[in-house]
């Protein structure tokens, strides 16, 4: 999906981020830049600003940022090329036919007809007298033949080679097999189907393209389930299991569960808007697909622990996003005395679909399911605790930002303390009052010091080393600023980045430079997510002086040298690291 270059550059030209975003969101002046209110959060005064010469946006308020196909992405909830195709369409240009990466689309398309063709194959084998034990095991599960099916179901069998025959009898390559992760090389160059004597379950897109394999084993061996490794056409952060079908859903929402066969179970029993995330939690670029077919999600998790971390951190994923999310909770299964783990799949095979409607109905939303964690951990009979319970339960409540509904959980929470209902109101409302002022006091503080805004909000995009980290802050300021700063070739890799993202946001416009072409933020837009633009171009906003621009810049590439042969432990250069010595002492003042 890779567009020619040239045609990015002439589109990120004509398409000026003061007149796009302006279109959107009403801007003034002032100073340099133009404010407004942003449109991915709810404010009252405009932290929403627009840098016309560096071509960027940025929220002071949610972080979110970017180069103006970002902000197409976000607004129009698009993926990267429908962005561009968006905005082609904008400036009035035609988007050309992908010739640069013919090779590269062609290349993608072989694997996918494999893949395809390898379903069919495991479908093939399912209707035949070998993939009777498979057969065994749908019936066991009670999965009908009309859902296996529909799921394009199908089976491996219990020998080495019989996919790798078949498929190059078809004209694959051996190299094509390997990209695709169908087959798997052994220690003398050998090849063997990666799937043995399992049931296969294709993973398709929602384009309806075949991109990867889920598979379950028929007994108790491990791996339960082995699935697809990543592959050119597949990343598993980008893909749901069912999403093809639960994207033609009538139903409201769309619910998420753990396991591939609670899927099918649940589709099964008519709930045609189940999807999975086969084993990883969820992650940023699902919630972005999940947007474009669905307002309203479900959490359905299993109720064990885990479940109760993976709904927890969904919920941290999805908090402040336009979803309003619910939690579907399982009662756990007493058995001999014992509660045990249930899933969506054996909750409906127990208790049939009605329950599930009814339990489905009946979800919490995000909150309901926070205050009960909460209230699970106190003993609500003994005073001490419930004085804990009322402290931990208004410090929540009051992160919610309409005073309704902290009023109504705040009646819930007496309710459940057994409190007066005035009591519990005026603690949600200190506790409330108290978040306001510290949000107010680091705002100033933030304000007050320009370095402060720069700090990362997620934890992945933690700095490992700080000293190295702000030189290549600047490094790629600079280098947005004024490309002519910069000699032809550059005395830096990639790798001696303490920041992987830093090094990779600075190096793909350093090619761009080598290429002579223009150097903008828009062309990190399909390699940085959403979260990692944000921060880059935070980044960006800083201020950055060009008046001793080449000064600022040897000394931003030094400190990165040298910061690296720190951590590298490479032997120093002796002269360098007696300046070096001298350097610091001189800096902090500090006696020999
Ligand atoms: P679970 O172990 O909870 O299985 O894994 P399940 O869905 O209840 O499986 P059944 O009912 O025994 O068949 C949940 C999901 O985590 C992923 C799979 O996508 C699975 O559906 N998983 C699990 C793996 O990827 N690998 C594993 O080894 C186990
Ligand atoms: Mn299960």
């Amino acid at each position: 999906m890779a567009f020619p270059q040239s045609f990015l550059d002439e589109l990120i030209a004509r398409s000026d981020i003061v007149d796009v975003v302006g279109s959107y969101v009403q801007l003034t002046r002032k100073g340099s830049n133009l404010f407004g209110l942003c449109p991915f959060h709810s404010e009252k005064t405009g932290s929403f600003s627009v840098a016309p010469d560096k071509q960027i946006y940025h929220c002071f308020g949610c972080k979110k940022g970017g180069g103006v196909i970002n902000f197409i992405m976000e607004e129009e909830n698009l993926s990267f090329p429908d962005a561009v195709r968006f905005l082609a369409k904008r400036a009035g240009m035609e988007v050309p036919e992908e010739e640069g990466d013919r090779e590269a689309s062609r290349r993608r398309q072989r694997l996918l007809d494999l893949n395809r063709d390898a379903a069919r194959f495991y479908y093939q084998l399912l209707q035949q007298p070998e993939g009777r034990a498979v057969q065994d095991y749908l019936d066991r599960r009670q999965i009908k033949k009309s859902t296996a099916v529909k799921f394009g179901m199908g089976a491996s069998l219990d020998r080495w080679d019989v996919l790798l025959t078949a498929m190059t009898k078809k004209g694959y390559t051996k190299a094509e097999l390997l990209d695709a992760g169908l087959v798997v090389q052994n220690k003398n160059g050998g090849l063997y189907d990666k799937f043995r004597n399992r049931l296969m379950l294709p993973v398709v897109d929602t384009r309806g393209d075949v991109v990867a394999f889920g598979s379950r084993v028929l007994d108790k061996s491990e791996p339960k389930y082995m699935n697809s490794s990543e592959t050119p056409v597949y990343s598993k952060r980008r893909v749901l299991y069912g999403l093809n079908l639960a994207k033609k859903t009538k139903r409201p929402n769309i619910i998420l569960c753990e396991g591939n066969l609670d899927i099918v179970t649940l589709h099964q029993a008519g709930f045609d808007n189940a999807v999975a995330s086969m084993g990883t939690a969820l992650t940023v670029e699902q919630t972005r697909l999940l947007s474009r077919f669905t307002k309203e999600l479900v959490l359905c998790y299993d109720n064990d622990n885990a479940g109760k971390i993976a709904t927890e951190r969904a919920l941290q994923i999805l908090n402040n996003s336009e979803f309003s999310v619910k939690v579907l909770q399982l009662p756990r299964r007493l058995v001999e005395g014992e509660y045990i783990k249930q899933d969506a799949d054996d909750f409906i095979k127990l208790q049939g679909p009605d329950a599930f409607e009814r339990l489905l109905t009946g979800s919490e939303n995000g909150i309901e399911f926070r205050m009960a964690q909460v209230a699970g951990k106190y003993d609500l009979a003994n005073d001490e605790s419930r004085v804990a319970y009322c402290g931990e339960i208004s410090e929540l409540l009051s992160t919610l930002p309409g005073a309704v509904e902290r009023e109504i959980y705040a009646l819930r929470a007496a309710e459940a303390a057994k409190i007066s209902p005035e009591a519990m109101k005026l603690e949600v409302q200190r506790a409330f009052k108290r978040r306001m002022a510290r949000e107010r006091k680091a705002e100033t503080r933030k304000n007050l010091n320009p370095a402060l805004r720069s700090q990362p909000q997620e934890r992945s995009l933690r700095y490992d080393n700080i000293r190295s980290a702000r030189a290549e802050e600047g490094l790629l300021r600079l280098l947005l600023m004024d490309e002519s700063l910069f000699p032809q070739a550059l005395s830096l890799q990639e790798e001696q980045f303490s920041s992987p993202l830093l090094g990779r946001a600075f190096f793909r416009l350093w090619q761009a430079k080598s290429d002579g072409r223009s150097v903008s933020l828009s062309l990190l837009s399909d390699t940085l997510t959403q979260e990692e633009m944000n921060h880059v171009t935070a980044v960006c906003q800083q201020p950055e002086s060009l008046q001793n621009g080449a000064q600022a810049m040897s000394d931003y590439i030094r400190i990165i040298q040298t910061e690296y042969n720190k951590r590298s432990g490479a032997a120093m250069d002796p002269l360098l690291a007696a300046t070096e010595k001298y350097k610091n002492n001189k800096g902090t003042g500090g006696k020999q």
